[in-house]
C-alpha cells in the first residue's frame, strides 16, 4: 500500500531523505531495531512482522499523522524512522518521535539533521508553529540530540504531566528567503 494523504511527500536533508513509511518497509531487520538497547525507549513494540505491519498500515491513512522512513541518500539504507502523531491543527503542533534503529548510526547526527530538515518542512509546508515531545529524564542521547535541534524544556499541551518525563518544545519559524 503505498497511498495515503502523505504519499507524496519528500524531505531531504544533506545525507537522508524522508518519505512516508509503507507496509514493503517492513523488514526482519526494522523488526530487529526492536531488539536493541536503545529500543527501551520506545513505546510500543511489535512481537512480529504482522504486528509491525499492522502498526504500519493503521498510520498510512491518517491526515493527522505522518510516518516517515530515513534513508542514507548514498545507498538507501533504512536507518530509522521519525513520526509526527499527532500533528494538531488547531494548535497549529505536532508530536515528534524519532528512533534511529540502525545502531551503526547512532552520534553520527541523523537526528539532528533529519529534525531539522523535518521542522521547515512542517513550517513551510503546513505552516505549523510548535512541535512537542516527551522524553525520559534519564535517556541522555536522545535531550542532547534535542537540545541540538533547539528544544527547550516546555509543557506540552497535548503530553500530560508524568515523574519520570521531560517534555520539550520547539517554535518555528518562517525560515528567511536568501
Ligand atoms: C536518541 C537518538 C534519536 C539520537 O540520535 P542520533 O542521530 O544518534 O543523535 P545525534 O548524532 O544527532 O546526536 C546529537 C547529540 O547527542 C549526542 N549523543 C548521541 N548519542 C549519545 C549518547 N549515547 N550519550 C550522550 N550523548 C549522545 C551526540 O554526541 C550529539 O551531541 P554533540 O554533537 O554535542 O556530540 C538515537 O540514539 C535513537 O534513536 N535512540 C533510540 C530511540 C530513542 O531513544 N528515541 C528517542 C525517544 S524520546
Amino acid at each position: 500500500m503505498t497511498g495515503g494523504p502523505w504519499a507524496d511527500v519528500r524531505i531531504r536533508s544533506t545525507r537522508f531523505d524522508l518519505r512516508p513509511i509503507t507496509e514493503t518497509d517492513v523488514t526482519p531487520r526494522y523488526l530487529g531495531w526492536f531488539a536493541s538497547r536503545g529500543a527501551s525507549n520506545i513505546t510500543q513494540h511489535p512481537a512480529s512482522l504482522d504486528d509491525l505491519r499492522t502498526y504500519v498500515r493503521d498510520r498510512s491513512d491518517r491526515t493527522d499523522i505522518l510516518f516517515l522512513a530515513i534513508r542514507s541518500a548514498d545507498t538507501g539504507q533504512h536507518i530509522g524512522n521519525l513520526k509526527l502523531e499527532p500533528i494538531d491543527r488547531a494548535l497549529s503542533g505536532a508530536i515528534l518521535g524519532i528512533f534511529i534503529g540502525e545502531e551503526a548510526w547512532h552520534g553520527k547526527g541523523v537526528a539532528t539533521e533529519t529534525i531539522g530538515a523535518t521542522a521547515q518542512w512542517l513550517q513551510a509546508e503546513l505552516g505549523l508553529r510548535h512541535l512537542w515531545l516527551g522524553v525520559t529524564e534519564d535517556n541522555h542521547a536522545a535531550r542532547r540530540a534535542y537540545e541540538k535541534s533547539g528544544f527547550v524544556l516546555a509543557p506540552c499541551p497535548l503530553i500530560p504531566a508524568r515523574p519520570g518525563i521531560l517534555t520539550m518544545a520547539l517554535d518555528l519559524v518562517p525560515q528567511k528567503r536568501a
